[in-house]
């Protein structure tokens, strides 16, 4: 883009930096084979439950047909993996150490502990692995698990290990003896759970053996995968539907963290789930406070927020382009902050290499595009900060919702600026697809744009969108599809999070822990700037048949004298000075606001502003402009970052702090001996609880909040040593 064009909108604005790359190559695990598949026709699903798309599974007696393949499951009697608890509580309390079940997760595990299927809809970090895994122990036989991510199995697998839980993967990663030793254990009845990616599934031999032993459920995780408009489609999960003939009596479970109906209703009719009971959760996350910045200059903001957050604390910053998280990443750095990049153009192994940092060590900060992040589930990533608008309210709530998995305070944080709206509205203008798609690209982007400019809370803002109160319940009658919906709150019954009584919570107006709530924004009457704005627009339309973007606009109206100004003679015209009351600032803020309602739009390759059907209105006087009055908060310095900063280790007591921290040490240096993330050893509320009860003995131990017998016995000793030496 020519950086001198006068109609060039970013050569006025100083953080519309390098143009950008192509923002959609980044899509996730680009590199997995799956991606070259071509989606299915839409519909093929249509009218046929119960028929399997061709080519997808074989028919279920040719499945059951003894491989004599070189995968060496020999023809002979298999045993079933016997159920290790008798209730579901009791497996809770021992293998994962923690007194009681959250949420609906009781309900869900009694519904397919009996033999029923389930679609669970709960928000990251809610809880859903122990939704199949629990039952996978209480029921006789092994948990099949079928999750698109592999790149993550092998940590799922060692958490559940270090728990005492028989676990083991089939994917691609694997050499041939180990697949053959997993084999083995799972027809030899020695496994509680099974791990499979999806396209492993689509292999006879795999679902000949699976169908030669015993399975005791079904999981079907990150079950969005299904659906064809989400960007996370996987072609293999079309095929997970035909699962339910070729398992006749085993209950399937379909979990997703994605909260829109159409998703819901997708899942369950692509994965062939009538009977299903559905749960679908409130996805609220209290500890996570959302906070929109207007951005001014955005690194340095980014930093300043970064600074504010509690020493030490690991973050992702998500960015569009792959040269803007280059660019940041090595910004960070410069100022001294541990930040590596992530994004689809590194190579697999450097991509590899600092995902794996993230996850193992403390305190990493990645920079990456949206290819970073699915799945990812370390507990301890206490922010997540956009520098760049997300597409649509979905995205920015799935990415926020990477922070704080652990329920510990954590913070979204996001700067968002007048180039931010012209920019998406370009991308979608110039991309491919035809008017309907590019209508439900702005519909998102409409949607996001109200949540950034929102003088309301902005909790209730995205809850909404997910047809949610903040009091946590959908509405029944609109149940989108699935009529058995039971809409309950995880914050109204978990105890520890300050429950409220549903009656009480109608009554709440705000969730008292977004920057709205927190510092209610002022909303002023634009109406006589806004009609400032849009006739100079019309009057350089009609009289000159020329257009300009933001950064000229507000130069006129504020009367400056630039070369472009006098080149032009745009100091001859009626509007030229009559808006300098306001600010360049402050002309941004309108300018922004008035794109994000529809009262004008950008048009063309420039992104220069015209007239909208709604600028009539304005024009005239009828459309009242109600503006939000822009706070810039210097992060850190205003009330913003009351409860983020209390992270795990500043809500201890003076006195236990040292203690936290030399069991940390201990933890970071047991965790790489061991070769597994510092998460899989303990929790940082485990490490807490540690800190305040200082147990003295192996017995003072049992009740710690995630220590189950198998850790008990792996590092109680250790433990007991370092708080004995702490004294
Ligand atoms: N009943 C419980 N008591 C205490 N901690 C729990 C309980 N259930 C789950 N947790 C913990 O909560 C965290 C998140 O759980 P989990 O990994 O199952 O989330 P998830 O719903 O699968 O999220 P995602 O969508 O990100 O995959 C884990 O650390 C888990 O051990
Ligand atoms: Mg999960
Ligand atoms: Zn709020």
């Amino acid at each position: 883009m020519p950086q001198n064009d006068p109609r060039d909108p970013s050569a006025d604005l100083p953080w519309f930096d390098a143009p950008l790359d192509d923002p959609y190559a980044d899509l996730p695990f680009a590199d997995e084979p799956w991606e070259a598949a071509p989606p299915p026709e839409e519909g093929e699903w249509a009218g046929s439950p119960g028929v399997v798309p061709q080519g997808s599974f074989p028919a279920p007696g040719a499945a059951a047909t003894p491989s004599r393949s070189r995968t060496a499951t020999a023809p002979g009697p298999a045993t079933s993996a016997p159920s290790r608890f008798a209730t579901p509580l009791e497996a809770l309390k021992t293998v994962y150490g923690y007194d009681a079940f959250r949420g609906d997760q009781a309900a869900i595990i009694d519904q397919v502990v009996a033999g029923g299927d389930a679609v669970v809809l709960m928000p990251t970090g809610g809880g859903k692995s122990l939704c199949y895994q629990i039952p996978a122990l209480v029921r006789e036989g092994t948990g099949l698990v079928v999750s698109p991510l592999i790149a993550l199995m092998h940590d799922q697998v060692d958490a559940l290990r270090a728990n005492g839980v028989r676990a083991a993967y089939l994917n691609s990663t694997q050499t041939a003896p180990d697949r053959a030793e997993v084999e083995r254990a799972y027809l030899a009845g020695d496994l509680d759970l099974i791990y499979v990616a999806p396209e492993r599934l689509s292999n006879v031999q795999t679902l000949a053996l699976l169908q030669r032993g015993t399975l005791s459920v079904i999981a079907i995780d990150e079950a969005h995968c299904v659906s064809q408009w989400g960007h996370d489609f996987r072609p293999d999960y079309l095929a997970l539907g035909g699962l339910a003939e070729l398992f006749p009596g085993v209950p399937r479970i379909a979990l997703t963290a994605t909260a829109t109906r159409e998703t819901h209703r997708e899942i369950t009719e692509r994965l062939h789930l009538p009977q299903a009971k559905h749960f679908v959760a409130s996805f609220d996350r209290p500890n996570i406070q959302y906070r929109i910045d207007p951005k001014v200059d955005v690194r340095t903001q980014l930093v300043s927020f970064i600074r504010s957050q509690p020493e030490g604390s690991a973050g992702i910053v998500y960015a569009l382009s792959r040269s803007s998280v280059e660019q940041t990443a090595e910004y960070l750095r410069a100022q001294g902050l541990d930040a590596i990049p992530y994004h689809a153009g590194l190579d697999t192994a450097t991509r590899a290499a600092h995902q794996s940092r993230f996850l193992r060590e403390d305190g990493v900060i990645v920079v990456a595009t949206i290819a970073f992040g699915m799945g990812i589930d370390k507990p301890d990533v206490r922010f997540v900060a956009h520098v760049d608008l997300p597409k649509s309210v979905e995205g920015y709530y799935q990415e926020t919702g990477r922070a704080g998995r652990d329920g510990e305070p954590s913070v979204a944080w996001m700067a968002y600026g007048l180039g931010d709206v012209v920019q998406q509205r370009r991308f979608i203008q110039q991309g491919e697809g035809d008017r309907a798609t590019k209508q439900r690209q702005n519909q998102h982007l409409d949607a996001m744009l109200a949540l950034c400019e929102t003088v309301d809370c902005r909790r209730a803002n995205l809850l909404g969108y997910f047809g949610q109160s903040l009091s946590g319940r959908r509405s029944l009658s609109e149940g989108g599809g699935t009529d058995r919906v039971e809409g309950r709150s995880l914050s109204e019954r978990s105890e520890t999070k300050g429950a409220q009584e549903p009656g009480e919570a109608d009554r709440v107006e705000g969730c008292g822990n977004c920057d709205t709530c927190l510092t209610p924004p002022e909303s002023w009457d634009g109406l006589i700037p806004a009609q400032k704005l849009l006739s100079t627009i019309v009057r350089l339309q009609r009289e000159r048949r020329q257009s300009f973007g933001a950064g000229h606009l507000i130069d006129i109206l504020r009367g400056a004298s630039t070369e472009k100004i006098r080149k032009f003679r745009h100091d001859e015209l009626a509007t030229y000075g009559i808006g300098s009351d306001l600010t360049d600032a402050q002309w941004r803020s309108v300018v922004r606001q008035m794109l994000a309602q529809g009262l004008m739009q950008t048009q063309g390759e420039y992104g220069t502003l015209t007239i909208s059907e709604a600028s009539g209105g304005v024009l005239a006087g009828t459309t009242p402009v109600k503006l939000r009055r822009d706070v810039v908060t210097r992060a850190g310095a205003s009330g913003g970052g009351r409860s983020a900063k209390r992270s795990a280790a500043e809500a201890l007591a003076e006195g236990d702090r040292g203690l936290f921290e030399a069991l940390r040490a201990w933890r970071a240096q047991t965790a790489r001996e061991q070769g597994v993330p510092a998460y899989v050893v303990f929790g940082d509320a485990t490490l807490r609880a540690l800190a305040e009860h200082r147990p003295a003995q192996a017995s003072d131990l049992v009740g710690i909040s995630g220590i189950g017998e198998k850790k008990r016995e792996a590092y109680g000793e250790a433990v007991l040593e370092v708080i004995a030496a702490e004294g």
